[in-house]
């Protein structure tokens, strides 16, 4: 008999009809007489009712529906009477597909995240996980969508590059040699022209630059790609590898790029609340009790728009009333997650957007303001969650990127590539990078960025 998904299953009220499910038991409990089983197979959080006459099957069958143990089941359907659920099977056919022994780690408990980090091997079996990248789907699908509807094009950018977008030196290097076997010049340096790409090459830690070349080709396009980071930071927010989204428009000053992202960024939160309901639910419930009220409360107001300067005002008198911060504030500063997130959940109550930052804290490809101090560029703020998105109006011109490119002396040569679109039909354009897994953290109410990406890799932490 064909396999009928349990989603599906739960929708259907055609009383009577036999179907077949297959999928992995949460829990069976009953009495000598009726056994009743929770199976889930992943395709919803919900799990279904099989009602067992157990005098009907074999004790051996019996024994082996454990917690964890894959089994199918034809069963007819039947309306049920417990409460939260509309149907249920009454079993007339069981057959193991996998035993499950009562060592399997994800016995019906409580688990706690560190518990469960240790085994994510096995942790998208478990409801939280299960909502959490049921939901991560979505939220990809809701991105593809919005670009898509909104006559963007998906730009594929290399993974593997010779540039440092950010200029942060946090690159992992790409080589098929043992480095130590590199010939070195007579200043020490490596030289990189026996290595396979005949030059030092590198995980992207950006797909922006490329992403420059692209609109200024097809007017408006979108990265949606891995990227990496080699910052040491142990923190709840930063991962080696995450995924990026990265729109970069053709025409649009910096107003425009605050109101894509905040346009795109609620389009997002709203495609939660309408395809996730179950699973926004159970989070709610065990997670964070204020998790859907949070995203209605960002759907239903306008992002605040502020500049950099008057936000260091603001952290600078909170400091005089006694607010005590980890990090200084002083105007120059770069904001730490604390600082963001003192905006955002003390002062203002709602998303921030920042503008006008320091150009000392920000990268070399940034619009200069008529101050010549500050820069276009503009950080998105979230509750909970600090920066969410990064972005800015690109320098568009030659002289003036060439003077930056000087001042921070990024190697030229290297950049050619990139200084063509400012000598050649230049034009303004704007762009940010959206965090992927930060947005996940924002729609599932999850605490730790390990937690909502399947593999984490994170210092000390590529096990598999
Ligand atoms: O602010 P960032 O560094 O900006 C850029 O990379 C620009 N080139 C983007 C652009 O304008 N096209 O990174 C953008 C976003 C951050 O706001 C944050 O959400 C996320 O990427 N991010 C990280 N997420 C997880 N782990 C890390 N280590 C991250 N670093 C940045
Ligand atoms: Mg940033």
């Amino acid at each position: 008999m064909e396999r009928t998904k349990i989603v599906d299953v739960l929708q259907r009220t055609d009383y009577g009809t036999v179907v077949n499910v297959k999928g992995w038991v949460r829990t069976r409990r009953g009495s000598k007489a009726v056994n009743f089983i929770a199976l889930n197979d992943g395709s919803t959080i919900k799990n279904i009712q099989i009602v067992v006459d157990v005098e009907k099957f074999d004790d051996a069958i019996i024994k082996d529906i454990t917690t964890g143990a894959c089994i199918s089941v034809d069963g007819e359907l039947v309306q049920s009477q417990g409460k939260g659920q509309s149907v249920e099977l009454q079993c007339r056919n069981i057959e193991i597909l996998g035993v499950c022994g009562a060592d399997y780690p994800l016995q019906k408990k409580g688990h706690t995240m560190e518990f469960l980090r240790e085994h994510a091997n096995l942790r998208m079996r478990t409801n939280t996980f299960g909502a959490v990248f049921r939901i991560r789907h979505n939220m990809a699908m809701a991105i593809h969508c919005y670009f898509h509807e909104h006559g963007f094009f998906y730009l594929n950018t290399p993974i593997i590059t010779a540039s440092d977008c950010e200029g942060a030196g946090q690159m992992f290097q790409v080589t098929t040699k043992n480095l130590y076997d590199l010939k070195k010049d007579e200043d020490g340096k490596i030289d990189y022209s026996d290595d396979f790409f005949g030059k030092q090459a590198s995980l992207t830690v950006s797909g922006q630059l490329e992403g420059e070349l692209g609109a200024t080709a097809l007017g408006a396009i979108y990265t949606f790609g891995p990227t990496f980071r080699a910052e040491n930071s142990n923190t709840p927010r930063h991962l080696a590898e995450f995924w990026m989204i990265e729109p970069e428009v053709a025409f649009n000053d910096i107003t425009d790029n605050m109101n894509l992202a905040e346009d795109f960024i609620k389009y997002c939160i709203r495609w939660a609340l309408d395809n996730c309901a179950d699973d926004l639910e159970f989070l709610n419930q065990f997670v964070d009790k204020q998790l859907i009220e949070r995203l209605h409360f960002v759907l239903e107001h306008d992002f605040v728009r502020l500049a950099y300067t008057e936000g260091i005002k603001i952290l600078e008198e909170a400091v005089q009333n006694g607010h005590k911060f980890e990090f200084p504030v002083y105007w120059g500063a770069d904001l730490a997650s604390e600082h963001e997130r003192y905006l955002v959940e003390q002062h203002f109550k709602r998303p921030v957007i920042l503008t006008d930052y320091p150009k000392e804290i920000k990268a070399f490809y940034m619009k200069m303001n008529d101050d010549n101090k500050t820069v276009r560029a503009m950080d998105v703020l979230f509750p909970q969650i600090g920066e969410i998105i990064g972005g800015s109006e690109r320098e568009a011109d030659y002289d003036k990127l060439m003077g930056r490119i000087e001042e921070l002396n990024i190697p030229m040569k290297d950049m050619w590539w990139y200084l063509e679109t400012r000598k050649w039909g230049s034009c303004p354009h704007s762009g940010f990078g959206l965090g992927f897994e930060r947005l996940i953290l924002f729609v599932t109410g999850m605490q730790n960025i390990r937690d909502v990406i399947p593999f984490p890799r994170t210092p000390k932490n590529a096990e598999f």
